[in-house]
């Protein structure tokens, strides 16, 4: 999920190369570089930090030429980030450069085949492997050997690449990750944003799965995947610039939901072959955690609430103790850990203060760290002794949606792993929970594209209610507490999350007619516990909002609304459930005219205690 520029044309490239990413830095900030071809020769520059640093580096673009280039912000995922990562990224001859957005699933596989031809790579990211390719095929016909390379690759990309051999030549792929052409007079463009273009071009054209487009200063030639002549509409751009780095969304968060059935393929897909899971680059083994005990979760805010799904699928499918736990307290607590205990910390940005110290008192204690993060190369990820990256991308809205979702499938694939390594659960299960785990983002994008419309004119119809609770038992219960905070972070409603079973201990003191509940009834085994903790609370006359999975009608009898949720293994539903009352929350907090990608007293990332 970074930022991809280009530009090919009569204008200077520098110059829109270093602007275009700027505009793009929200995307992904930890590094970046261009590349031109001036007078036949291929400059590249790159930056371990911000755009400006870039923009000092070339005196604002001035002390290169070229009228052909490409340029990347990086946001990392293979490999930390750094000068040695950063993109455009060579071909061991030099004569060729491509940037990339997405994940190569397969670069270890080819990267290993191209060291045994005698490739020298210099970097640690799965991207180079793609100039290296373009070498190997490369025949005097550009296009034909990015086409071949192209045909190697598993997973997703977006490209940029040129060549000293074709200086008027600018090629764009893309499979599974966006890549527009903007189309000037006589320069066009590449941009993985459209917000990188609007300053030169409202003209666009979205390229298709598998397209490669040859771009040169008068002309884009854009063949299909079967190698025939397309023709690719051209979309007039009526955006602001506010609006385009969202993505045409009014907010990030809004953008961020739409983003997770792509997060969530890129999170998953990438750690499967086949039906295998890899996870690359862990130590941890059948060997070691077969010796693990106790497994703590330790985490903070929705990470945490991520952690609480997490005890009920690990003790389910590993049958080992599982404690989830918040940060703060378990620092302080003198947590009870040793080297028979896995410690899995999760946190989307990897910089949260207590995490951080949690992390470190439980490797104190001799726990085994694994942590599931998104950033790379943040100070968790580094610590930790094993890291399983989520690959959500930048996320920029206070509120986590993707962040929280993509940890949701860290865990599920970590649990089958380790299942089956360890044996602890019958393999129809695991199958079965795999089977479903794939089915996920395709059921979220469903669900984004199905229920808004019902959430939003629920959300209408709660308006700004004094309070609000969120019960439900087992993982319901965990997606509650999601939900509730998701409602109170954003909306400022008061609003609380109970296990239902606990109600009659004290909380239903507090149900009184009109008060809205919204109850979770997707966990099919406490079902008909659920049915009656609604009717208590009806019997008050609470108004209810239900959550169920398709199918399950006896809900119908006893909720005011209901919210369906696509069928699914029963312990996956966590996935799906919590998305509804992700829009749910944005639009309660929309219609109470609240600052939603930046509630208030909040911050994104919590470095301090
Ligand atoms: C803040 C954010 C939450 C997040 C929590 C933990 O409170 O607003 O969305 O869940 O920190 O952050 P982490 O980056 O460690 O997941």
């Amino acid at each position: 999920m970074c930022g991809i520029v280009g530009s090919n044309g009569r204008l200077q490239a520098p110059g829109f190369l270093l602007n275009g990413l700027e505009r793009l830095e929200y995307r992904g900030y930890d590094s970046a570089g261009i590349a031109v071809i001036d007078g036949g020769r291929l400059d590249v520059v790159k930056t371990d930090g911000r755009i400006s640093t870039l923009i000092e580096k070339t005196d604002g673009g001035r002390s290169l030429g070229g009228s052909i280039g490409i340029g990347h912000t990086r946001w990392a995922t293979h490999g930390a980030p750094g000068i040695r990562n950063a993109h455009p990224h060579l071909s061991a001859d030099g004569r060729f450069a491509a940037v990339h957005n997405g994940i190569i699933e397969n670069y270890v596989e080819l990267r290993r085949e191209l060291t045994d031809e005698g490739y020298k790579f210099v970097s640690e990211t799965d991207t180079e492997v793609i100039p290296q390719l373009i070498q190997k095929y490369y025949n005097g016909d550009l296009p034909a050997a990015v086409r071949a390379a192209v045909n190697r690759l598993e997973g997703s990309f977006a490209l940029g690449i040129i060549s000293t051999e074709h200086p008027d030549e600018l090629i764009a792929v893309r499979r599974f990750s966006p890549l527009l052409i903007g189309v000037g007079d006589g320069t066009n463009y590449i941009a993985s944003d459209v917000t990188a273009l609007i300053e030169r071009t409202r003209s666009v054209i979205y390229l298709e799965d598998d397209d490669i487009a040859v771009i040169k200063p008068d002309r884009i030639e854009i063949r299909d995947k079967n190698g025939c002549a397309a023709e690719r509409q051209i979309t007039r751009i009526n955006w602001d610039v506010g609006a385009a780095e969202k993505g045409g969304f009014d907010h990030f968060m809004m953008k961020e939901i739409a983003e997770q059935p792509r997060a969530l393929r890129q999170t998953i897909d990438a750690r499967v072959r086949g039906r295998e899971i890899f996870f690359e680059g862990i130590s941890l083994d059948a060997e070691k955690l077969s010796r693990i005990r106790k497994i703590n979760i330790v985490a903070c805010g929705s990470a945490y609430h991520a952690g609480v799904v997490g005890k009920y699928v690990f003790e389910e499918l590993l049958r080992i103790p599982t404690e989830p736990d918040i940060a703060s307290e378990f620092r302080y607590r003198n947590p009870i850990c040793d080297e028979n205990t896995l410690t899995v910390i999760l946190s989307q940005s990897g910089e949260t203060a207590d995490t951080l110290a949690a992390m470190n008192e439980a490797k104190a204690k001799g726990s085994h760290t694994l942590a599931i993060v998104n950033v790379v190369g943040s100070s968790i990820a580094k610590a930790a002794d094993d890291v399983i990256y989520t690959w959500a991308g930048p996320e920029i809205a206070v509120a986590t949606t993707k962040g929280y979702t993509t940890q949701l499938a860290v865990l599920y694939l970590f649990a089958i792993w380790a299942a089956r390594l360890l044996k602890t659960a019958p393999e129809s299960e695991t199958e079965r929970l795999f089977d479903g785990l794939i089915a996920v983002p395709e059921q979220v994008e469903e669900i984004i594209g199905s229920k808004t419309e019902q959430l939003k004119k629920l959300a209408k119809q709660v308006g700004a209610p004094e309070a609000l609770f969120f019960i439900g038992r087992n993982t319901d219960y965990a997606i509650a507490l999601e939900g509730s905070l998701k409602l109170k972070e954003i909306s400022y409603v008061h609003s609380e999350a109970y296990a239902a079973g606990e109600l009659k201990h004290g909380t239903i003191a507090l149900i009184e007619p009109g008060r809205t509940v919204v109850a979770l009834a997707c966990c099919d085994r406490l079902f008909d516990k659920l049915m009656s903790n609604i009717r208590e609370v009806r019997a008050r006359g609470a108004h209810i909002i239900g959550c169920a999975t398709e199918g399950s009608t006896a809900i119908e009898n006893e909720a005011d609304e209901v919210i369906r949720i696509p069928k699914i293994h029963p312990l996956l539903t966590p996935c799906l459930e919590v998305v509804p009352f992700q829009i749910f929350a944005y639009y309660v907090a929309l219609y109470k005219g609240c600052d939603i990608d930046k509630p208030r007293n909040l911050a994104k990332s919590v470095t301090v205690e």
